[in-house]
């Protein structure tokens, strides 16, 4: 079956402040949607990306990428979900859908790669790219004055961060979020639905320079790590 991304660019960028959504701001000469479209089709192993963009989004179709062959475009939604969901739905049931944030411009071709090995795995329906959390964690209780105070310390052993892209199995990522969704879940990634649904998801360790550009001081950040990839 043939692996298709699928990349959610519906949202606003509201924490980035800035004039326009963040995945149309310029890093390196390019918007940060064209870091991500470019690094995805040009993987050998990915056939088609499909995006998901507000219908009322002013920006997408100035851009030159707008108009390629390999993309297919659909309306976004409400939520980061939905957006997904309605990528999902241009592709065929049997099929692998690499789904990848348009806020992580930094992602590495090496790391698509060691993602797609859980293709092979016939034990897993799919995986997605994490990495281990560093600081020390604490779990906060509110006070009576609404303050916070430290309940206790987490073990940091076996706690990560989950990246995208994050890649499943068409049909069965479609079913997942069509159960997670009726049953009011707060979905914020592919993989809690499918945990929902008693799946197996493989635990790959990605780079952590594939940030997800959220604040203005990730610009710069970003900027250097692309910077390092092109050298
Ligand atoms: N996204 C989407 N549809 C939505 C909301 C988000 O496709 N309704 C996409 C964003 O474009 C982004 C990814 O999901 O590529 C991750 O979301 P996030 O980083 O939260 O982006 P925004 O929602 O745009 O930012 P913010 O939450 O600060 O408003
Ligand atoms: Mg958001």
């Amino acid at each position: 079956p043939e692996i298709y991304a699928v990349v959610p660019a519906a949202g606003i960028g509201s924490r980035m402040q800035a004039d326009r959504p963040k995945q149309y701001l310029t890093i390196a000469g390019k918007t940060i949607l064209e870091h991500t479209l470019e690094t995805l089709i040009s993987h050998p192993d990915i056939h088609r990306v499909i995006i998901a963009i507000s219908p009322s989004d002013e920006y997408f179709s100035t851009l030159p990428v707008s108009q390629a062959q390999w993309l297919t475009v659909v309306a976004g939604g409400h939520d980061r979900a939905t957006s997904v969901q309605n990528g999902l739905a241009a592709l065929p049931e049997q099929s692998w859908a690499l789904v990848h944030d348009a806020a992580r411009p930094c992602l590495s071709h090496a790391d698509i790669t060691t993602l797609l090995g859980v293709i092979s795995d016939d034990t897993q329906t799919g995986g997605i790219l994490a990495s281990p959390v560093r600081d020390t964690m604490k779990r906060a209780t509110k006070t009576g004055s609404g303050a916070l105070n430290v309940s206790h310390t987490e073990c940091r052993d076996n706690l990560w961060h989950a990246l995208t892209p994050q890649l499943f199995n068409t049909g069965v990522l479609r079913n997942a979020l069509v159960q997670g969704i009726a049953a009011g879940a707060t979905i914020t990634d592919e993989a809690s639905a499918m945990e929902a649904q008693g799946h197996q998801v493989r635990l790959i360790e990605g780079n952590p320079a594939n940030i997800k550009i959220t604040r203005p001081a990730d610009l710069p950040l970003a900027a250097f790590y692309l910077s390092e990839q092109a050298s």
